[in-house]
């Protein structure tokens, strides 16, 4: 089972091609980032003065997350295949350079420390199997097989999911149960969310969220 996923993993990979983006300007990105699109605000009124984001609002912490995802989410809410009013607004119209430069400049930002857990030892156990050893009596291998080790994140295309807030990651998790994020070509994730029980999902979102993430190098 287990290399049947790495299988899977290599072959997705394989055909996810790394599309040729112009390098981001940190230091241009935070001008932008101060400064907002024009229609909408700084990026600092949701996503914190240092990018950590909110976990009352589900506002996802954005310092230290790879720069190639974070351009390719902020295009694929431009193309709608993330649909996020409140976001959205904020980088319409910005053009793709000017996206790698606000990328660029968040992945530079130190990643805030991960919450203090608050859920039952139990939940988070539960979590905790889930995100390193999968539950494969479910066809759910471990979250780690594709986020590397201890869900820090592999290049451009598996976003590091530890210390990123609860709240987020489970709303996530639903949007692609409902099969209304499409910013991956091949729709991994919608797979893995469809057989994530309701339980499974905020006993994983609490587990990642209390673990310690690393800034992407
Ligand atoms: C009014 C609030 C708001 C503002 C201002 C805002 N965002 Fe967001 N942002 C959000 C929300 C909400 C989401 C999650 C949307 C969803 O659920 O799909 C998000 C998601 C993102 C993501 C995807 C993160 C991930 O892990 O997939 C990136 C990148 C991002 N924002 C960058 C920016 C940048 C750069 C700016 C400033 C130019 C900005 N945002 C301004 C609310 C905001
Ligand atoms: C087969 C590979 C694979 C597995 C296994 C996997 N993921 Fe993912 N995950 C992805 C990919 C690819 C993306 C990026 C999707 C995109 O581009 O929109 C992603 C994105 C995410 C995101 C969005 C992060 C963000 O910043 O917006 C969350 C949350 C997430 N995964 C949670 C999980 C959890 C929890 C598990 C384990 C239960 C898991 N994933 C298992 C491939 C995988």
């Amino acid at each position: 089972m287990k290399i049947n996923v790495w299988v899977l993993v290599l072959v997705c990979t394989a055909f996810i091609q790394a599309p040729l983006y112009a390098k981001g300007d940190p230091a241009k990105g935070k001008i932008l980032a101060a400064q907002g699109d024009g229609s909408g605000a700084p990026c600092a009124t949701c996503h914190g003065a240092q990018g950590e984001g909110m976990a009352a609002a589900a506002f996802p912490r954005i310092a230290g997350l790879n720069a190639d995802y974070a351009l390719q989410q902020m295009l694929a809410f431009q193309q709608d295949k993330r649909v996020n009013p409140v976001m959205t607004i904020n980088v319409d119209n910005f053009n793709q350079q000017q996206l790698a430069d606000l990328a660029a400049y968040f992945a530079t930002l130190p990643v805030t420390p991960a919450t203090t857990p608050t859920a039952p030892p139990e939940q988070l156990a539960l979590g905790k199997k889930l995100a390193l050893e999968g539950d494969w009596d479910n066809y759910l291998p471990p979250c780690s097989s594709c986020h590397g080790p201890n869900n820090q994140g592999v290049d451009g295309n598996f976003p590091g999911i530890a210390g990123q807030h609860a709240s987020y990651i489970k709303q996530q998790l639903e949007l692609w149960q409902q099969g209304q994020r499409k910013s991956d070509p091949v729709q991994l994730m919608e797979v893995i969310a469809k057989r994530l029980k309701p339980e499974q999902i905020d006993a994983v979102a609490a587990y990642l969220a209390s673990q310690p993430a690393q800034a992407d190098q």
